[in-house]
């Protein structure tokens, strides 16, 4: 291994378990029982959270990794030396719409629409669902498989797993079929954040570790944002009423 490649790999690790920690410290500051019991309660909390996970596991978990399969095909080696990785994004892709079709029945099991044809926020605030959109698009919208890894499956997609996890334990007494269900979406996380290393640490050079990070770094802070505004202004989110 030369001793450019080490760098990287080092690199790589660092940013991960850096976003391990911010992501974590994140879900149990903003996303947690305090935040669900401010919702309205665990049945609350199924109908206002799950059709938007379901919606962010689809969008947010099936277009970075349709993209990296694209752009590792223009500029890897799809059929031989890169095809550990596109068959780690294929799983990845099979995946998160496995996660999006399971948050999708159990919010439909307790009355709130999550149809992924038509979903579009109607219970969150004005303009909610065009900020998912453009979201979706800082997520995707890079021109290295990398760039695509260092800002998902290295850092924020770590999050979304901690807060499955905060979800879980909160269900758990009352609905344990779905907590049982949400822990096995978070287990799946795992290889998602590893296939991430694997594409950033092969793909990337120190030239790019400043970019690497800082693409991690802006999109933390959009979600850090985003989360502190929903813990803030429940009543905007809540709909255990309705
Ligand atoms: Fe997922
Ligand atoms: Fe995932």
């Amino acid at each position: 291994m030369s001793e450019v490649h080490k760098g990287t790999d080092e690199f790589v690790e660092e940013l991960m378990d850096e976003h391990r920690r911010k992501a974590k410290e994140l879900a149990n500051t903003y996303y947690d029982e305090e935040y669900f019991e401010r919702l309205g309660g665990p049945e609350a909390t199924i109908r206002t959270e799950f059709p938007a996970f379901a919606w962010k596991e689809f969008y947010y978990g099936l277009l970075p990794p349709v993209r990296q399969c694209d752009l590792i095909y223009r500029r890897g080696d799809p059929y031989y030396d890169d095809r550990d990785i596109i068959v780690g994004l294929g799983k990845q892709i099979r995946d998160e719409i496995k996660h999006a079709r399971i948050f999708s029945n159990f919010a439909e099991r307790f009355d709130a629409d999550a149809d992924m044809v038509t979903w579009d926020a109607p219970y969150h605030p004005e303009g909610y669902y065009d900020k998912l959109v453009a979201a979706g698009y800082a997520g995707a919208d890079h021109e290295e498989p990398h760039h695509v890894a260092a800002g998902f499956q290295c850092s924020t997609e770590v999050g979304a797993a901690f807060q499955v996890r905060n979800l879980a334990s909160y269900l758990e007494s009352e609905y344990p079929n779905i907590a049982n269900s949400l822990k096995d979406i978070a287990a799946d996380e795992g290889d998602h954040n590893h296939l991430g290393g694997l594409i950033a640490k092969r793909f990337g050079s120190p030239d790019d570790h400043d970019r690497m990070a800082e693409i991690a770094q802006q999109k933390y802070e959009a979600i850090r944002d985003g989360m502190r505004y929903a813990f803030e202004n429940p009543e905007e989110f809540a709909r255990g009423g309705d």
